[in-house]
This record gives structure tokens, sequence and C-alpha cells, in this order.
């Protein structure tokens, strides 16, 4: 079996996000095109409408939205209900922190149990007025300190006059940066969020093709709140690399496959899952590339033989949703791949340590999780291959997608349970995956 083919993607989730929240909060049409229709952007689609925005669907992952300003979102009867997508519930809330009403934004049950506490902190700092589900640190886990304390779904929030904050990041997130930014907006004077490490910077790019007064400077980024955003008219987003990760590691790891993949977003701080596959021997070529408020480009992917790298801290945020299809590929790569400083894992959709962990030892794979104080590394001795088992997604529809992927490099035939969750970033994987298996 291989890979082989010519193949474009949907758009990438995470520009999508932020080109419907600022198309509804500017002022004029934007026309977007290549919206992935994936389950998270409905969230963001959906609860927007409940806040009063005008949203209108077109063929051919088109939609029109008619900017209402930064201050033309209404109060919504009920509780507005977000589903699971993390990324909505936390750039709403910065946007929601300066509207002048009080709001209720629920969460579907996975969700309900990520925490919140990173971004509602700031937000208070701003002026916000917030309350959420409050959790305790568990029995035994000493006594209850305010940094035990997290914060969850629901969360009532109560908007208004803001006022701008410096904010030094405790955790390298983009939903945080850019949940602090958009309230910048309607805050009097300047925001500035300093980074220790940098992340995705959709939201900085997306806001300066909308006019913001936004200027990032390393890593520090500085925005004057209190004016207008202006629509560009029409935003295209580019293909989501990390939807192309799985084809791309597919390609890799199974002998005599080619693959290309058409205007996929090579932003530099989403680059990560290349670099180091290229850093493990993989033939990737980037052409095509153009230059536009986001990069964009064509990837030619060759499989190759891999081998062993170590991932660093610094390098996690950039392919952080990428890190179970990275496990995987390490499998087939000669050596000891380590990646470290991998915490963030444990709180995405599932504890994706766990679930890729266990999935690939079900598959005889070399892994071991290694805890040094608060940083924990995950180690992987690649190079035997895996072996066909009968494994499960645990809900999460990155860990499905590679245990696919790892199915199909394994010997034997290989049983994923539960693939419905894969629509929740990209509900065309099955059709697309098989349009280019040979
Ligand atoms: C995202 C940021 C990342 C990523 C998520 C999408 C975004 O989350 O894992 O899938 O669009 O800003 P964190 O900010 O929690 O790292």
């Amino acid at each position: 079996m291989r890979i082989y083919g010519k193949i474009s993607l949907p758009g990438d989730k995470s520009i999508a996000h932020r080109s419907i929240i600022l198309s509804v909060i500017s002022r004029g049409k934007t026309a977007i095109y290549n919206l992935p229709g994936n389950q998270d952007c409905l969230s963001t689609i959906r609860a927007l409408r409940k806040l009063g925005a005008s949203i209108s669907k077109k063929k051919y992952n088109k939609v029109i939205i008619s900017g209402q300003g930064i201050y033309g979102l209404t109060r919504p009867k009920m509780p507005v209900f977000i589903g699971e997508s993390g990324t909505t519930f936390r750039l709403l809330l910065g946007v929601l922190a300066g509207q002048p009403f009080k709001v209720t934004l629920a969460a579907g049950s996975s969700l309900s149990r990520r925490p919140m506490r990173r971004v509602t902190e700031p937000l208070r700092k701003m002026g916000a007025t917030i309350n959420s589900k409050l959790k305790k640190s568990p029995p035994g886990a000493g006594p209850p300190t305010a940094e035990k304390i997290e914060e969850f779904p629901p969360i009532t929030i109560s908007g208004g006059a803001l006022k701008g904050i410096t904010y030094k990041m405790p955790v390298a997130s983009a939903q945080v940066k850019s949940a602090i930014l958009l309230a910048g907006l309607f805050a009097e004077g300047k925001t500035i969020v300093i980074e220790g490490v940098p992340t995705r910077d959709h939201t900085e790019r997306m806001l300066r093709l909308f006019g913001a007064a936004v200027n990032p400077k390393g890593h520090r980024i500085s925005l004057t709140g209190g004016r207008e955003l202006k629509s560009p008219g029409k935003i295209y987003i580019p293909g989501d690399i990390s939807s192309a990760s799985f084809f791309i590691a597919g390609a890799l790891i199974l002998p005599g496959s080619h693959l290309i993949i058409k205007d996929i977003s090579l932003n530099p701080t989403r680059m990560g899952i290349i670099k180091v596959l290229k850093r493990m021997g993989a033939d990737i070529k980037l052409t095509k590339q153009a230059k536009g408020y986001e990069p964009v480009g064509d990837l030619v992917i060759k499989s190759s033989d891999l081998k062993a790298t170590t991932v660093e801290k610094t390098e996690i945020p950039s392919l952080i949703d990428e890190l179970p299809i990275l496990m995987v590929a390490s499998c087939f790569a000669d050596g000891e791949t380590r990646f470290c400083g991998v915490e963030e894992l444990r709180v995405k959709e599932t504890d994706r340590i766990k679930s890729m962990a266990d999935n690939l030892r079900k598959m005889r794979a070399n892994i071991k999780v290694i805890k040094s104080g608060k940083q924990v590394c995950i180690s992987v001795k690649g190079g035997r291959g895996l072996k066909a088992a009968q494994v499960e997604s645990f809900g999460d529809h990155r860990t499905a997608m590679s245990m696919v992927i790892a199915g199909l490099g394994a010997t034997g035939k290989t049983k994923v349970s539960g693939l419905s969750c894969i629509a929740k970033s990209f509900p065309g994987f099955q059709s697309v995956l098989k349009s280019i298996i040979r």
C-alpha cells in the first residue's frame, strides 16, 4: 500500500475562527472562501449568530458576513452553547469581555473539563467580571492554595469598560494570547502581551488585515484599543497544515508514496511539523510559495527512511497539535526520538499523552513518559514499525486520525474505534485518505 496523488484541503481551522470573529465585529461585508465545514468552526458561527451576528452560508465553503462594528453584538436571551470548541470558547470570552452585557457560555462534556483560568485571570485584570465553575485540588493534594483552584465552563461574563494591561504569559497558548488581544480592541490604552515562546500568530495577522493598531515585535505584541475594524472584503483561508500532517506522515512511512498537497498554510509559527520531519530525514519540498496575509504554498512529499531526533520544549508550540502524528512517525524512525516539555497535551480534547501512549503500546511501540518536576517528556524508541491492534480514539479527533495512519503503516489489520469525533476538525478525512491510497 502507498499514498499517491494531488490534494487540496479545507481551510485552516485556527485562521477560520479568527476570520469569522473579526468579520462579525468589523464594519463592512466580508466573503470568506475555503472555510472548513468542521464542527468547531460551525460552533463559532452558531455562537456568534446567537449573539446577533449576520452570517449567511453560500455554496462551496463560502460564507458572507455583515459586520456590525465592535459594539454590534447583542445580549442573547439564553446561555450560548459552544459545543466542544476550545478556540471558540476562549476567543469569544475575549470579545465578550468588551461587550456591555452579561452572557453565559456553556460547553459540551469534554470542553467542560478543560482549564479556563488561563483566560479568565487576564480578562479580570482588564476589568471584566467573570464567574465560573470552580474546582479545588483533589483530596490529598495538600491545602487548596489559590494556584490549585482551576476554573471550568460554564462561565458567565459581564463585559464593559476595560483597560489595557501588560501581561506576561504563564503558559504558551495562542488561545490565551488571542483572548487578551481581542479584549484589547475594547480597552482604553495599550494592551501588551509578552510571550515566553512564540505561539501561532494568526490573530495578529488577521487583526492587521482588519486595520487594527497591532504591533508584534519579537516576543511582545502591543495593541491600541478603541478603534473600529474595517473589513478587507474577501478572505481566502489557506489549507490546514494540521489536517495535512496526517497525510504527510502517511506518505513518509508508506514506501513508494508520492503526494502533493496544494495551497497549504505555511505560517512560520506552524511549521514545526515540517522542520522536525525534515530533521528526521523526510523528503518534503515547499513549492509555489506565495505571500499574503498568511503565507501559502504547495508541499511535495516522498516516502523516506526516517531517523530519530530530539524535539525541544521551545519547538512544542509550533507543532502542539501535530505531536500525536509525530509520535506515530517516530515509531518508524531509527533510534530514540524525544519530545520535551509536552505537558500541555494533558489538557487537550483528551489527555493526548495517555491516549497515544496507550494506543501505540498496544501496537508494540516502545514508549516512555518521563516526568522531571513539572516537565514531561516522551521517548519513542523506533525503527521496528508497529503491529496491528484494536485501538481507540478516546473521543479525540487527532488521536483518531493519528491511529488510522499508524494502522496503515502497521503489519496486519488495525481497528480504530470511535472515529466520529474526527468531524470536530476534519469531516472529510476518510474520503480524502481513500482517494490517495493505492
Ligand atoms: C489554537 C491554539 C492551540 C491549539 C488549538 C488551536 C488556536 O491551543 O492546540 O488546536 O487556534 O489558537 P492552545 O492555545 O491551548 O495551545
